[in-house]
């Protein structure tokens, strides 16, 4: 199938900065997607439900062997910028952080799995907007993972295999402590389908979205303030949560669990394992509703699920509660809009009917204005698959081979 225009652009970006850094073409090309989750916020490090669908933005990687330890990086969307390593001795942190810290991360633990990795030239180019909430990162770690497993034949790892890894590259490396499903869901994604993920057993079930809905993603341009230390902080009440109510993780709770804790939980602590016990029970139902085509069923999830994240979970900012509010009044109940994500700022996820789209969009882009007075971007997606290599055949650089020193 031929690759939409976008994508072949991207792809030629990428190939001209490895050829006009490295010299030739690359032994392997892989893509990663980024992700918008449609219901299930903070349930995956609760070994929760979650009900993502990869999204047709991508990071693209592309890598040769060199087989002298070394690492060399371009990046073809930070103006050719470059990183240089090696991978003797214990890989340090970029002084700069950034970028480079995905990539140095991932090999970090593919060398500290006692996995084997030699040098490499490796070129980056993606589309998925940055610092949207989209999992930009997610899908530059896994989709080095994936080049990585075919040049160094580590055909052993699966999909769910290379989403540790990253999960971990996040975790351990770069020092961000989220859960597990932006990487398996970028890794693992199948086209058409949302995926119910079963965070403690990362099994996965395909969840075909109806024929004729589109998935609408609405950036709020509302700058993601706190996220770092509110997310840690959430992780914190939630494991208290747990703790207090004698179960290993909030996935065992109960609402009547939670309730029965003695002595009780103080009720910020209630608050905050409500909501995850709650968005298990809608993430649930959720995949039933979306299975059986019912939207309207999926718009009160979607809706309960806002409330919650606002009320109980307080992850969400005034700017986004009137964005959902909108969106929800524009759709009706032919669908619904949520926050989506890690939450005080970034994206709304809306499904509605596809002939909403334009009218919908219309009203979005006239009413909503971000506190800093700027529209919304909105992005009209479809599910796409998960993380793959690509035919090398279509590998030609416009630029002659030359090879850097
Ligand atoms: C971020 C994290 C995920 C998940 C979501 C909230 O995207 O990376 O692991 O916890 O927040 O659902």
């Amino acid at each position: 199938m031929p690759l939409p225009l976008h994508q072949t652009q991207l792809q030629q970006r990428l190939l001209n900065s490895f050829a006009a850094a490295f010299g030739g073409a690359p032994a392997v090309v892989a893509r990663a997607p980024g992700r918008v989750n449609l219901i299930g916020e903070h349930t995956d490090y609760n070994d929760g439900f979650v009900l993502p669908c990869a999204v047709n933005f991508d990071t693209l990687v592309a890598a040769s062997p060199r087989g002298d330890g070394q690492v060399r990086v371009v990046a073809a969307d930070f103006a050719d910028a470059t990183d240089r390593f090696a991978l003797d001795g214990a890989i340090a942190r970029h002084p700069q952080g950034g970028w480079p810290d995905y990539v140095r991360g991932v090999l970090a633990m593919l060398r500290g799995a006692g996995l084997p990795a030699d040098g490499v030239d490796i070129a980056v180019a993606g589309n998925v907007p940055q610092g949207a909430g989209l999992s930009s990162s997610a899908s530059l770690e896994v989709a080095l993972a994936v080049a990585l497993r075919a040049l160094f034949r580590l055909d052993h790892l699966g999909n769910a295999d290379l989403a540790l890894l990253a999960q971990r590259a996040e975790n351990e490396f770069v020092g961000c402590n989220c859960g597990i499903m932006d990487q398996l869901i970028s890794a693992a994604g199948v086209a058409g389908h949302a995926l119910l993920i079963d965070c403690r057993s990362l099994a996965t079930t395909p969840v075909a979205l109806p024929a004729d809905a589109a998935v609408m993603i609405v950036e709020s341009r509302v700058r993601r303030g706190l996220v770092d230390s509110e997310y840690n902080l959430r992780r914190q009440q939630c494991e208290s949560a747990a703790r207090q109510s004698g179960v290993a993780k909030l996935r065992d709770a109960t609402l009547a669990t939670l309730e029965a804790a003695a002595p009780p939980l103080a009720p910020l602590i209630l608050r905050r394992g409500r909501h995850i016990v709650t968005e298990n029970a809608r993430t649930l139902q959720a995949a039933e509703a979306l299975a059986g085509g019912d939207m309207r069923r999926m718009g009160e999830l979607m809706a309960a699920s806002h409330a919650s994240m606002r009320d109980d979970f307080a992850i969400t900012v005034p700017a986004i509660d009137g964005l959902v509010a909108l969106l929800q009044r524009a759709i009706g109940t032919q669908g619904g809009a949520r926050m989506t994500g890690g939450g005080f700022g970034g994206c709304v996820v809306a499904l509605l009917p596809a002939a909403a789209v334009a009218a919908v969009r219309e009203q979005v882009l006239a009413e909503y204005r971000s506190p800093e007075s700027e529209a919304a971007i909105v992005h009209v997606c479809y599910p796409a698959a998960g993380a793959g290599l690509l035919d090398t055949g279509q590998c030609a650089s416009d630029r002659p081979a030359e090879r850097a020193p």
